[in-house]
């Protein structure tokens, strides 16, 4: 059996360790001759690699593990590249999301004014560092999940068009189908799902039972109005996140057609949302001062013992084992299938064939088959159409290094829509964006 050799770009992302305990426990699925973690930031990456080195010491000792911020070093000969870099870090996600805020508009991670500023300090830094990966393993799968998903999808589209290894994939659709699994109590595997969209935008219209053929979304409907949503995770959840999933529910009562990803809550009620967030506390704080801490924490805990201890378990997150299952389905040419972003191409027949959209696909060794949708309903080819052409002119202003192509993105986007606020919101955004943004004229 071949063994795999792994590089992930971003070894010092929060995620990291995650995968590290996944690559253990699925080690006989995925079998992986090296593994690599490559960061830009030593200091970051340095006690995950530590863990790591306890960690596949005492349970995966043959795998030839190292860290590194040599792109010679980490990139060479490799077969499978996971890539979650965060341009500009936690403390630029803090200023997209509290700068947003401040001026009167959402700010979030990856959605309105707060997405577009990531979106083009990643257009930035992932095709640096796609270009820098090509020439040590041109044949390389690179499996992208830093965000903004749909912003770099459309931007890797454009610079890479005859890269048909370069993958874009989002949790979120699988982790909704988790939790769907909790609500009705099957294994979330026995679920087949039909889904359209962009990334973080968009909506499940089946879900099938994979051993009946029975759609099971009236039932799920059902549950939901009687019981709300939950992540399948709750009890590791933020309150934050447990309000995201249950607001499903509302989305739900006004638009029953299709069961809603959680970020078409903030599409559809940018009012409410924008009441609910605080400007001066947002989830990157959140994040900095929970995940970020107890991540480091529990590598430093077990770098200080020297070994993992009697309490140490490789339970993976969901995260991490969707992306490796993804990595296994391309290896052994499984056609398994998985939501992911492609190239429309018809799939939404009447949308724009060169859209990045999200839909499920069968993933195997030539890499996404699209499984069509047809015609979607009015309302939501309004809504996507509107988001997909922020997406592009957004591309478009990295491209020419265009104010007014990034002053139109803004505008069109639904969460800024105003053309004064945008400007305002952009002029911000460039100013504390300096070095990491182009240059807008
Ligand atoms: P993080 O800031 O903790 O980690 C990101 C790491 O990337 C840092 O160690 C940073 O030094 C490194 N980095 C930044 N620029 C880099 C570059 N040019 N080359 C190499 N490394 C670089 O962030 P996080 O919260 O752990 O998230 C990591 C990424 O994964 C983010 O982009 C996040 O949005 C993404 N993510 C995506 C999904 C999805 O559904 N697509 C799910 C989870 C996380
Ligand atoms: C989900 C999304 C990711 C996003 C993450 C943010 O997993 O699919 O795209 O990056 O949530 O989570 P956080 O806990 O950092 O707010
Ligand atoms: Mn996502």
């Amino acid at each position: 059996m071949k063994k795999y050799n792994v590089c992930i770009v971003g070894g010092g992302s929060t995620y990291t360790p995650g995968f590290l305990k996944s690559f253990v426990r699925l080690q006989n699925e995925f079998p992986m001759e090296k593994l690599v973690l490559f960061d830009i930031d030593a200091e970051r990456q340095q006690p995950i690699g530590e863990f790591g080195k306890i960690l596949f010491s005492e349970r995966f000792p043959e795998l030839d593990f190292s860290y590194t911020t040599d792109p010679a070093e980490a990139y060479k000969d490799m077969d499978f590249i996971f890539m979650q870099m965060r341009a500009g870090g936690l403390p630029m996600r803090r200023e997209d999301e509290h700068i947003s805020l401040h001026l009167g508009r959402i700010g979030q991670e990856t959605c309105g004014a707060g997405g577009m500023a990531y979106g083009l300090r990643s257009c930035v830094d992932m095709i640096e560092s796609i270009h820098q990966i090509r020439q040590y393993s041109p044949n390389a799968w690179i499996l992208n999940y830093s965000n903004p998903a749909a912003i770099v999808a459309e931007a890797l589209r454009r610079e890479f068009p005859d890269d048909n290894r370069i993958l874009n994939i989002c949790d979120q659709p699988e982790n909704i189908m988790r939790s769907v699994s909790r609500l009705l109590n099957v294994s979330w595997e026995d679920l087949d799902p039909v889904y359209f969209g962009l990334n973080h935008y968009g909506w499940f219209t089946h879900v099938y039972d994979r051993k009946t053929g029975e759609d099971l979304l009236p039932e799920i409907k059902k549950i939901i109005k009687e019981k709300g949503f939950l992540p399948q995770d709750a009890e590791q959840r933020d309150q934050s996140w447990l309000d995201t999933y249950g607001f499903v529910q509302t989305m739900m009562e006004d638009f029953p057609d299709f069961l809603p990803n959680t970020y078409d809550g903030y599409y559809l009620y940018p009012d409410y949302k924008f009441s609910h967030l605080n400007p001066d506390y947002t989830r990157a704080d959140e994040v900095i001062d929970g995940r970020e801490k107890r991540v480091f924490a529990e590598c430093r805990e077990v770098i200080a013992r020297g070994e993992l201890g009697d309490r140490f378990d490789t339970i993976s997150d969901a995260h991490a084992e969707m992306m490796i299952k993804v990595a296994e389905a391309i290896a052994y040419n499984k056609n398994t299938r998985f939501i992911v972003i492609v190239k429309n191409e018809g799939a939404i027949a009447n949308m724009q064939d060169d859209a990045m959209v999200e839909l499920v696909c069968e993933l195997g060794i030539n890499g996404p088959r699209r499984m069509a949708v047809g015609n979607i309903p009015q309302f939501y080819l309004g809504l996507l159409v509107q988001q997909v052409s922020s997406e592009k002119l957004l591309v478009d202003a990295y491209y020419e290094h265009s104010y007014q192509k990034a002053l139109e993105a803004f505008t069109l986007n639904r969460l800024i829509n105003d053309a004064k606020k945008a400007r305002e919101i952009l002029d911000a955004m460039i100013e504390v964006n300096k070095g990491m943004w182009p240059e807008l004229k």
